[in-house]
């Protein structure tokens, strides 16, 4: 999606501008091409050497700059731009913009564009929450900028508090969905489940089913880098909350039933990558329970079928992780759950299915027709799922 995009990316004079190097260098690594224009501050930070090192583009540093081929037309970068993500942003630059300033390259730059702008925050605490520039950041929020974080942590400063620059990771995300925007899932709602339900014994133990929420997590931000309105109701997972989209976090299989439940009005696609429990416990000991017996027994009772039970105007996508008879299996799934898709995944492979990165998939649809799916990353899979569903949703209408 960053591929061929221009991006252009102002840096201005926090503490945080050296990881404005890391984040040129992940959109370049990405496909995309960085224009990168820094503030005079930013320069006392780190060096345009640096960033033209990465970017393989000369810095912009100046308007009056003539080894730039921007300073000449200096709202050439504004035309340029697909995206403008000023990272890290002081409270300066903030305040500049709010007012409309235009007395540097970057500020030309933002007030010429047409194109989407992210701020990502980083400043002194009380910076930041001073009314004047929360006021400021209010007034660019309404005019349609983007802004991700600031994130609470240690500061500059030695404090703790608001205003450490967002994790890389989430500005990079951030720029995928303002890109995504107008993708071909705008308007569309779209709920994925993902991780595997714990089902508590007692206060420290549960039964469980093995699954890394990988899968279910490139669904939900592939959909959402298309435009879609994503929400991710996940069991527990070693994954961090993607931004921009609603997160639930769940536990068991009735706390998952009831997100569904709730998440499923108005919504166009149903994907359930979610490893939900086949058994809970019947009853949950309130204590820890002693290990004295040599055996132990637990009386257990089936859990709802999530997927089987929901119906309604949307397309339902299911999983099957089968270790045998693959495509006979998942196929049964699929009629028996009523569904339009299923991705079913051998597991036995060592390159697919838990914890992997790749997946190798065959999706079934209600017709029987089944697509081999080569060895892919799983945030293609999710892409080819979502095609599928996307197709489906256009012949529906
Ligand atoms: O466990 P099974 O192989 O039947 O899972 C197939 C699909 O059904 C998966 O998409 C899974 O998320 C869903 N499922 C569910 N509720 C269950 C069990 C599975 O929604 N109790």
């Amino acid at each position: 999606m960053l591929k061929d995009k221009t991006v252009v990316l102002g840096v201005t004079g926090s503490i945080a501008a050296y990881k404005a190097a890391d984040i040129a260098s992940k959109l370049v690594q990405a496909g995309a091409r960085v224009e990168v224009v820094m503030t005079r501050a930013a320069t006392e930070f780190v060096t345009p050497l640096t960033f033209r090192s990465i970017t393989a583009r000369p810095t912009v540093t100046g308007m009056f700059d003539l080894a730039s081929e921007f300073s000449i037309e200096h709202v050439a970068l504004a035309e340029a731009a697909d995206l403008v993500l000023i990272a890290p942003a002081t409270a300066n630059i903030i305040a500049k913009l709010a007012a409309g300033i235009a007395d540097d390259m970057l500020c030309c730059t933002v007030l010429a564009t047409k194109a989407p702008i992210v701020l990502a925050p980083a400043m002194n605490v009380n910076m930041y929450h001073n009314p004047v520039t929360q006021e400021n950041l209010a007034k660019l929020r309404s005019r349609g900028f983007s802004v991700v974080g600031p994130a609470y942590g240690r500061l500059a400063s030695g404090e703790m508090g608001l205003g450490r620059l967002a994790e890389i990771r989430e500005i990079l995300e951030s720029v995928r969905q303002v890109l995504g925007k107008r993708g071909d899932l705008a308007g569309k709602r779209i709920v994925v489940t993902a991780g595997g339900t714990q089902e508590p014994i007692d206060p420290v133990r549960h039964i469980g089913n093995r699954s890394s929420g990988k899968m279910g997590y490139a669904i939900a931000q592939a959909a959402r880098d298309r435009g879609a309105e994503v929400v991710l109701i996940t069991a527990p997972t070693a994954l961090s909350d993607p931004v921009g989209m609603e997160v639930v976090h769940v536990q068991t299989s009735l706390q998952m039933r009831e997100a569904v439940v709730k998440a499923i009005a108005g919504a166009h696609v149903l994907a359930m990558a979610a490893a939900v429990a086949d058994y809970r416990p019947v009853a949950q000991s309130r204590s820890k329970i002693k290990k004295r017996a040599d055996t132990l027994s637990l009386k257990l009772v089936r859990t709802p079928d999530i997927l089987a039970e929901v119906e309604g105007e949307f397309i339902k996508i299911g999983f099957a992780a089968e270790s045998e008879k693959l495509v006979e299996n998942a196929t049964e799934k699929l009629h028996r759950k009523n569904l339009d898709l299923i991705a079913a995944n051998d597991i036995t492979a060592a390159d697919s299915g838990f914890d992997a990165d790749t997946n190798r998939v065959v999706l079934i649809d209600a017709q029987g027709r089944a697509e081999r799916l080569p060895l892919l990353p799983k945030s293609e899979v999710a892409d080819r799922i979502l095609d599928r569903a996307r197709g489906l949703l256009a012949a529906e209408r």
